[in-house]
Order: C-alpha cells, then structure tokens, then sequence
C-alpha cells in the first residue's frame, strides 16, 4: 500500500501560486500573444511596458534592463562613475547594491543607518564626502523610503550624482513623489518576489535625461549605437520580452497590491507593538511593506517558535555588509557601523502578501506574544 505522508504546509513569505491563480487567464493570454508574434528581444511589451512605468513615475524615460543588479550598475557606468571614484551607500542592504559599485570599479563608502526604518542616516553623510565621492546610492529598505528630500540638498551641495536602489519600493513614496523619481537615476528590480515581480529576472531604471537614458540603451545592448557599431563594449541585459508582458498584467495591480499589503501591516502592528518593535511610517510617507520587519532582542525564539508552528520567516539581513568576507580587503571591522549591526542581530522578517489572510497574521501574532 502506498505510504500516505501528511505534509504539513508551510505558511511562505509570498505566496505566488496563490497571486498567479488570480490572474492566470490574462498570463496566458498575454504569454500565448508574445509567443505567436515572434518578438521575443526588445519587442512592443517592452516598448509599451517602458512608457508606463515612465508616466507612473513621472519621468520621461525608462529603460528595461535583465535585473535589478544590472539596472543599479549600469545606472552607475552611464552616469560616469568608475575607477577611483567613491559611491556612498548603506552597509544594511542585500549585496547586490554594493556588487553594482564594484562592477564599475568604484568604492562603496558606508554610511550607517537609522534604527527605526534601517535606511541611511543622511545626518552621517557630510563627513564620508571625499574629493572622490561621486554619488550617493540610498535604498528605500522594506518599501520605505529614504530621507530623500535631506539627501538631495547634500548631493546639490557637493555636485553629487544620486541613484536611488528602489528594488523594494515599487509604488512608495514621500510627499507625493514616488521612489524612482528623486535621483539621476531610479533601479527597480523585478526578481519574482518584489512586490511587483515578473516570473524570472528583471529590471528597469526610470530617469529624466535622455542622453543618460540613450547611455544605458547602449550599455544593455552590447554597447552598440545600432546596425552592428559599437564605440564602447556594453553588456548583454535586456528585459525580457515575455517578462515585460508579466509585468504589464501585473502593473495594472500594483496599487492595490500595495494597499492591500499596508492593510495587513496595519493589523500585524495592532497586534504586535506592544511586544516587539514595529515597522515606522515617517511622516509624509506611504510605506509599501515590501517586507514585513520586526525587531526584538528575542528574535532567534521566535523565529524558533515560528517554525515550529510551520511559519515561514527570514533575517534580512544577518551579516551587515562591512562585514561580509567577500569586502574584508577594505579592512571595515565590528564596531565600524553600530546601528547596522545591531539590526543585524535584531531584525525578523514575517509573511507580508497582498493574498495573506487575517487569521493568519492573527495566527504569527498569537505566536509571538506567547513568546515574548
Ligand atoms: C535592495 C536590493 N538591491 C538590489 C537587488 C538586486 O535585484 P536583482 O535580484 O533583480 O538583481 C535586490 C533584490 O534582489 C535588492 O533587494
């Protein structure tokens, strides 16, 4: 007789089969379109993709690159910045931020965070400015963003370039202006998991200089002006044809896609601020939730106690990274950046999807406070 195993499901970060099932038929339909029309490298979804994720930033134009890694580098490259230079960013972000630096051949200087929404402590920032120092590169962390108002006097003070890493801020935004809009450059990634995900790699840098934007239609194409010239070497990073279909669908929810994770944040934080520390909204601006974070000195508990209860949770992110083995040539050490490594030992990430269901939430929460 066949062994009939009782799999106990786990409840995940993001639930994309769920978000797919909702809207398979228009997938399909879109997928079946790409597919029969033989375009599949920088066809119509791309052209017409680019344009509205221009209007719905506000900008006048928008390149689609394959990730949200290449967007930020060749962001950096066609803005001038390499060798030598120095880029000042955050040591409490995924590596993929300071690997684009690297890329060009710059520096990344840390600067530390804030502790309430881990994003750059733009009060630190004068002092790292050096006669190298060519850009500021803020990430809007978890879907909230940057003091960017703050960090634009300073760059105007110093002849600054600034490139924002809006990979989780699709759709934030401070006073009205949306993520991507602020600096030289906006760098949007499209990993599946983002709050606006393809089914693959992807990226898009939303900026309102056509000579730059020209610069990067070069870098993602092999460097070429087009018919086989090339003045310069450039890259292979285009998005996809099918993915920009993906994301048209999908583009067309993202603001209640986002409203509707503000509405679990929202219950998660009546559930939970007297126990641990909750997320902050910053007057003026509109939190996205890319990622549900807590803090709390007990946060190993209850990420045990979680689990143990078949709720899935991550710690964005455990090592801050001046810390990281694969920077130690920089010679950063403990102690360099106190309020990242704090975080660091601190942060948990809960379940946070347009589709997650109330009791669940109420479920993690009755989990935590029999924890704490
Ligand atoms: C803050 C941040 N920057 C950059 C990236 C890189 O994007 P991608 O994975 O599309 O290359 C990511 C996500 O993966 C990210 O979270």
């Amino acid at each position: 007789m066949k062994k009939v195993i009782e799999e106990k499901k786990m409840v995940p970060m993001v639930d994309l089969k769920k978000q797919f099932q909702e809207i398979k038929d228009e997938v399909l339909n879109v997928l079946t379109e790409i597919l029969k029309s033989g375009q599949y490298i920088l066809g119509p979804k791309v052209s017409e993709f680019e344009k509205k994720i221009a209007d719905y930033h506000g900008v006048s134009e928008a390149v689609g690159v394959a990730s949200g890694t290449d967007a930020l580098h060749l962001s950096i490259d066609a803005l001038g910045i390499g060798e030598g230079d120095e880029v000042i960013t955050t040591p409490f972000t995924f590596f993929a931020t300071v690997e684009a630096i690297l890329y060009t051949g710059a520096k990344p200087v840390f600067v530390d965070i804030e502790p309430d929404t881990f994003n750059l402590d733009v009060s630190q920032i004068d002092i790292k400015i050096t006669e190298k120092t060519k850009a500021i590169l803020p990430v809007h962390l978890f879907g909230h963003m940057a003091d960017m108002e703050e960090i634009l006097k300073i760059a105007g003070r110093y002849g600054l370039k600034v490139i924002e890493d809006c990979a989780q801020s699709f759709g934030a935004d401070l006073n009205g202006r949306r993520a991507g809009g602020f600096g030289d450059a906006g760098c949007f990634s499209f990993y599946p998991s983002k709050n606006l995900g393809g089914y693959g790699d992807g990226g898009i840098i939303v900026l309102d200089d056509s000579k730059v934007a020209d610069i990067v239609r070069r870098l993602r194409n092999h460097g070429s002006k087009g018919s086989y010239i090339h003045e310069r070497a450039g890259f292979n990073s285009r998005l996809d044809e099918i993915q920009a279909g993906i994301l048209l669908v999908k583009l067309k929810r993202i603001d209640e896609y986002n409203r509707k994770r503000r509405q679990k944040a929202a219950l998660y934080a009546e559930l939970l601020s007297d126990v641990v520390k909750c997320p902050v909204e910053r007057k003026g601006a509109y939190h996205v939730f890319h990622q549900y974070t807590i803090r709390s000195q007990r946060r190993n508990e209850i990420q045990k106690r979680l689990k143990e209860n078949g709720i899935s949770s991550v710690i964005y992110y455990p090592v801050p990274l001046h810390l990281q083995g694969a920077l130690r040539f920089w010679g950063y050490k403990e102690g360099d950046f106190p309020v990242a490594e704090k975080a660091a030992r601190e942060v948990l990430s809960l379940p946070i999807y347009p589709e997650l269901e109330k009791s669940t939430i109420e479920e993690i929460a009755e989990i935590i406070r029999s924890t704490v």
